[in-house]
């Protein structure tokens, strides 16, 4: 089994390359985000709960999100591997993951930091559409798509996140950058931590996370 872990700030761009990594690498993309926004939208009580913290840009508590994201991983798609995209997001959740790769015999491969100036995470934030239907990210200034409002691949209407109005994004950037650190500082005490520069555009961020994965012992054919 293969773990990567993408690690950045709220608007770094997690997502966008978790996406454009999962081709290449042959690894499914497991966003904790995306499965609280699902939970959510179905209306169940895991959805309920998240949204709370969710609307206040504070992340939701452990005990919600490591038992989700380890009922995710125990899902036979994930047996080949997984690149985690917002998880962990607290040192709490790292040692979990930890422990029950350990337990299958695993470990966490790498964690790729993809590293963006605070001053920059709010216009990437607040200029952020998402495809209605998949989800694919778009940018009005730096991914625009083709025909403004419409997703270039499947013609879905795009539209934004709840918690991307300006109030709630000035609440994560400040109540999540600490917690972080704290992760990052748990790969890099384990030498896992690589660190890239995410304000390249996006297909430099690509190419520099891929030289980063190829360089792992026993992923250069990846
Ligand atoms: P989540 O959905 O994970 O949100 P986030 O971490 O705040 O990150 P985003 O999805 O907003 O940003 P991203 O890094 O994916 O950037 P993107 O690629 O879209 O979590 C949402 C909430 O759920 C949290 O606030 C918390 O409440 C809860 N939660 C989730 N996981 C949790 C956990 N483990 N524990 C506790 N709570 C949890 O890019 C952003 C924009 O920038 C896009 O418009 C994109 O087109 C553009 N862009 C991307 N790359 C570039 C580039 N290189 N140059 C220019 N623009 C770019
Ligand atoms: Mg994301």
């Amino acid at each position: 089994m293969r773990v990567l872990v993408l690690l950045g700030a709220p608007g770094a761009g997690k997502g966008t390359q978790a996406q454009l990594l999962e081709t290449p690498l042959g690894l499914p993309r497991v966003a904790t985000g995306d499965l609280f926004r699902a939970a959510a939208r179905d209306g169940t009580e895991l959805g309920r709960q998240a949204k709370v913290f969710m609307d206040r840009g504070e992340l939701v508590p452990d005990s919600v999100t490591i038992g989700m994201l380890l009922e995710r991983l125990a899902q036979p798609d994930a047996s080949v591997g997984v690149i985690l995209d917002g998880f962990p997001r607290t040192r709490a959740q790292a040692q979990a993951l930890d422990a029950t790769l350990v337990e299958r015999g695993a470990g966490v491969d790498s964690a790729l930091l993809v590293d963006v100036p605070a001053d920059e995470l709010f216009a990437r934030l607040s200029g952020r559409w998402l495809c209605s239907a998949t989800g694919h990210p778009y940018h009005e200034k730096a991914a625009p798509p083709k025909v403004a409002g419409i997703c270039d691949i499947d013609g879905s209407p795009l539209i934004q996140r709840d918690d991307d109005k300006p109030e709630v994004v000035k609440a994560r950037l400040e109540k999540q950058l600490g917690a972080l650190g704290d992760v990052v500082d748990h790969y890099r005490a384990a030498g896992k931590l690589k660190v890239v520069d995410g304000t390249q555009p996006i297909a430099g961020v690509t190419a520099s996370l891929l030289a980063e994965i190829r360089a792992l012992p026993g992923w250069a054919a990846e």
